[in-house]
């Protein structure tokens, strides 16, 4: 399957392509806050089948609907529960998904056979003008395919999707830089599914309660235990680079790559670092500073996607903070590294 790809800038004219192609069924791809999606029309099954395919996604793995209104709720959600709704009035629109029970209109293609759907109002200027250009609420997962780290520029999108679809949106690179928040108010407990740059603590403050963390975020899943959150239990966003998170100091990082020298490893580091260990010898990439969650997350994808470009090497990362928007961070990056961590 190739079929021609156009790349252009999110204007005006841009904006009007995407959503005339949306209406007629095709799929496009398009900046977000968080990551670029890959959008079909969320009630066209086979629009939306269209995205699976371009992806190489797997067809168990649900996708997230995206609104630019809660007027347009009713169908895609069968029940619009007190919490999501408080969730909504604190963080929509931006970087939240609230998973609800399925409404009617959704595609059976956009569930994965789950009574549940994830909707999320983004901010980001040019989804909001497709949205509402389209009438179209539609299903967005992250425009990469299946199994690379998500895209956060318009480039990055291009080298995994050119060919696949007939036109990518350029908005520049995306602000928060790692998906969406997935919180879940279906069941007893509001549950966090997936972090991102809304923090547990954000969720709790806005809900007035605690907030459960599903294990798979900072777990590797137990053979056999089952992710409620379908995405968690793929090895998702693994680079071709052969990743090892290193918990504890710098002096200690250093002190371990000198001893694996020989491995010729490159760094995954803090910002800053790089000078001291590019004289010692190592490849670096910075991907932010030490403790800076928010900036780290911005820029975690593009680096392992840097690292990717230097082939199939072995790179030892600096371990990211396991809280606020840190744990985004170390989520994604435990996953790259394919839970490999050795606390030093
Ligand atoms: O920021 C984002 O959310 C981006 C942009 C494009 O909006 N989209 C995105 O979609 O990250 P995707 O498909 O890459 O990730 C969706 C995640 C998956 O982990 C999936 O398993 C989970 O959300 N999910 C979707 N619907 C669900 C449901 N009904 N129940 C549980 N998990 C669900
Ligand atoms: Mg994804």
């Amino acid at each position: 399957m190739s079929i021609e790809t156009l790349l252009c800038p999110a204007d005006q004219a841009g904006v009007a392509r995407a959503a005339a192609l949306l209406r007629q069924g095709e799929i496009i791809a398009l900046p977000t806050e968080t990551v670029y999606g890959i959008a079909a029309d969320a009630r066209n099954g086979s629009a939306v089948k269209k995205i699976f395919a371009a992806k190489g996604r797997p067809q168990d793995n649900p996708l997230i609907v995206h609104i630019d209104d809660v007027k347009m709720l009713p169908g895609l959600v069968s029940e619009y529960p007190e919490r999501a709704q408080l969730l909504a009035a604190a963080f929509w629109p931006g970087p939240l998904t609230i998973i609800m029970p399925r409404g009617p209109e959704v595609a059976d293609e956009c569930c994965a056979g789950l009574d549940t759907v994830g909707i999320r109002m983004p901010s980001h200027p040019v989804v909001r003008q497709v949205i509402e250009a389209s009438g179209c609420a539609f299903a967005a997962p992250s425009a990469n395919l299946s199994g690379k780290p998500s895209p956060t520029t318009a480039q990055d999108v291009w080298t995994d999707m050119q060919g696949r679809l007939p036109l990518i949106l350029d908005g520049g690179p995306c602000d928060v830089g790692v998906e969406s928040t997935v919180v879940s108010v279906v069941g007893e407990k509001p549950t966090l599914f997936r972090p991102g740059r809304i923090t547990l603590e954000d969720l709790e403050r806005a809900l007035g309660e605690e907030v459960e963390l599903s294990p798979a975020i900072l777990e590797k899943l137990a053979e056999g235990e089952v992710a409620r959150s379908p995405g968690m239990k793929y090895k998702h966003y693994a680079p071709k680079a052969d990743i090892t998170i290193l918990d504890g100091t710098f002096e200690q990082y250093k002190a371990y790559l000198k001893a694996h020298a020989g491995q010729n490893p490159a760094c995954l580091c803090f910002t800053g670092e790089a000078a001291e260990l590019e004289a010692m010898g190592f490849a670096c990439v910075e991907y932010g500073r030490e403790g800076d969650g928010a900036g780290q997350a911005q820029h975690i994808f593009r680096c392992l996607r840097a690292l990717d470009e230097q082939g199939d090497r072995v790179v030892y990362a600096r371990c990211p903070r396991r809280d606020g928007v840190s744990m985004a961070v170390y989520n994604r990056l435990v996953r790259a590294a394919a839970f490999r961590v050795v606390t030093l």
